[in-house]
């Protein structure tokens, strides 16, 4: 009777065994698992996150004052603002000739001074520039200042306020850097162009501008003085590319 007792548990308690083996293995693979530790979980702060580590509460540092990031200094003032230096810090030049606006019949903002804008341009002229600009001025200008500045592109003609006229002596006798303040940061009604018209770019519309107020004035003695290198300094209106006159009447379709 115990025999055959002994004999029947004992398949039993084999299976037990090999339970308590493969519960064992199993534990062992997950506290393995569990142990992994990659670069992936670096102990480090994200950006912006808090800290108890600095008084502050904050786990990212602030730069140092006069930080700049490579490639932002953005030393020459002249070339990324259009406006003059100002001597010793004061803003002499704005103080003593302070601007006055008036709008005109069309709700224009209409300044005639310009006291704190750079008189000549702080590229070098040159064809391939002003070929440039005129391409530019296509894109982005010339639905509403129209082929030759005079306020009239196709948008207006379909409704939107009229600009000023590029053909009259208030923005001929306007510098250059009130062209460029311009586009940088917008003029009344008109929205600002920096963010699609880089810095150099803005340079080549000025200059093609300019170019169009001497073709529409042609016996006028504008220039185009340049602060910048070259023989081009103070090119004269013969010495510019010639076909600045009215333009071909852009194709529908955009073949060009
Ligand atoms: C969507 C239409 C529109 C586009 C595009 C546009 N402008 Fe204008 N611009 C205007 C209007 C409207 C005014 C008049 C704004 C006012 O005086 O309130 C104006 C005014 C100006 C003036 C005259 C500032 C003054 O002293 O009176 C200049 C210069 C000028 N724009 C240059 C540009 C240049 C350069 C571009 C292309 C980069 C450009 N604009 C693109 C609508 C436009």
């Amino acid at each position: 009777m115990s025999m055959s007792k002994f004999t029947v548990q004992s398949p039993r308690f084999k299976v037990g065994k090999r339970m308590i083996y493969c519960v064992l293995l199993t534990a062992f693979s997950l506290s393995v698992v569990g142990c992994r530790y990659d670069m992936q979980d670096q102990p480090r702060y994200k950006a912006h996150k808090k800290s108890d580590f600095f008084s502050d509460g904050k786990a990212m540092r602030d730069l140092p004052e006069g930080t700049v990031a490579r490639g932002k200094l953005r030393e020459d003032k002249d070339f990324y603002t259009g406006k003059k230096q100002n001597v010793g810090g004061t803003a002499a030049a704005t103080a003593a000739a302070p601007a006055t606006t008036v709008a005109d019949g069309s709700g224009n903002t209409l300044v005639a001074s310009f006291p704190d804008a750079i008189e000549e341009f702080p590229v070098p002229i040159t064809e391939e520039l002003v070929n440039r600009g005129e391409e530019r001025y296509r894109i982005f200008c010339m639905m509403c200042h129209g082929p030759v500045g005079n306020g009239d592109g196709m948008i207006v003609r379909r409704g939107f306020p009229k600009p000023p006229t590029y053909n009259d002596d208030r923005l001929r006798n306007a510098p250059v850097g009130h062209f460029f303040d311009v586009i940088t940061n917008g003029w009344g009604k008109m929205n600002s162009y920096a963010s699609q018209v880089p810095v150099a770019d803005r340079w080549a519309i000025v200059a093609y501008i300019r170019t169009l107020q001497i073709s529409q004035n042609p016996n006028g003695n504008m220039t185009m003085p340049s602060s910048r290198e070259t023989n081009t300094t103070n090119t004269n209106a013969s010495e510019l590319p010639k076909p600045v006159g009215l333009p071909n009447s852009p194709t529908q379709g955009g073949t060009r």
